[in-house]
């Protein structure tokens, strides 16, 4: 496995309040978490509790109202810093974003051809070297609506990955896939992790897939968000499916279940409220 030198994460003490003159939302209230490089972090927590706030302003695509974010002991985000999105830090979106009326291979060329990080043939040379390496060979001449919904996700998994970025972010990318296809998704981003090494920030609701991919898991509490806990994945690496029926993983499964089951109701119980007032 490629060793990661790059893509130290430090989230110190962040807080993010929404529309603070008017709605004045507490979205993520006083969070302090650390990334290692090339590590594996999964963040789960109930609806609304705070996690793509969390990813938006590692990704520097939201401002962050107290506290900082720092990559490799460089702050990226803090509240006098206007917003920095880079490519040094890359997002997959839960929704596709591929563009319809480019092939694959344009689709994968865009960014560092617009930005003009490379050149046209290295741009070209590396996007077939990535779609290769996620089973996309033979496709990169075919438009996004003619490929499967899984293969449409690696195409925006390499998309992120051309850009060299030193941490990738992935905001629940597998959510709408059916279940078969999910399973085959989990074994090509761990095979892809165990071969680019790079730091990893993975949000899902799911805890079987948290568990099946990450080295820890960072558990939010309703909303605001803060730190409820943290679960250490111990889990032999390279995983397969096998890991998922092990002893282990039923008992991290207790352990995380426990955990946002006690969130969640908590969020009900405030819903509730809310509605009967
Ligand atoms: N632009 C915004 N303005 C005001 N409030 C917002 C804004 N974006 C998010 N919020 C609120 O901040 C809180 C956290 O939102 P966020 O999207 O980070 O939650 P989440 O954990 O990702 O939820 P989900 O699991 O449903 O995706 C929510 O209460 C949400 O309504
Ligand atoms: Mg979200």
């Amino acid at each position: 496995m490629a060793k990661a030198k790059e893509g130290h994460v430090e989230i110190k003490n962040v807080t993010k309040i929404y529309d603070p003159l008017g709605a004045n939302v507490l979205a993520v209230d006083n969070c302090t978490l650390e990334i290692q490089a090339g590590e594996f972090l999964a963040i789960v927590g109930p609806s609304g509790c705070g996690k793509t706030t969390m990813l938006n302003m590692l990704a520097g695509f939201d401002s962050v109202t107290e506290g900082e974010v720092c990559v490799d002991e460089a702050c990226v985000a803090s509240p006098t810093m206007r917003l920095t999105p880079g490519p040094d830090r890359m997002v997959v979106f839960q929704l596709g974003a591929l563009f319809p009326w480019r092939t694959v291979l344009e689709n994968v060329c865009f960014g560092p051809l617009m930005q003009g990080t490379m050149s046209k043939k290295e741009a070209i040379d590396k996007a077939r070297d990535l779609l290769r390496v996620s089973g996309l060979q033979g496709f990169e001449d075919d438009y996004p609506m003619n490929i499967s919904s899984g293969m449409q996700r690696r195409v925006e998994i390499v998309r992120a990955l051309i850009n060299e970025p030193k941490i990738l972010l992935l905001d629940e990318p597998f959510r709408a896939l059916d279940a078969m296809t999910k399973s085959v998704m989990h074994k090509y981003l761990l095979d892809l992790f165990d071969m680019i090494g790079k730091t990893i920030m993975f949000i899902t609701h799911d805890l079987d897939e948290a568990i099946y991919l990450a080295d820890r898991i960072f558990v939010m509490t309703t909303r605001p968000g803060r730190l409820k806990k943290w679960i250490d994945v111990d889990l032999p690496r390279p995983r397969d499916v096998h890991v998922k029926v092990s002893d282990r993983f039923m008992e991290l499964r207790q352990e995380a279940i426990a955990a946002v089951h006690e969130e969640a109701l908590k969020a009900f119980e405030r819903g509730e409220r809310e509605l009967a007032t």
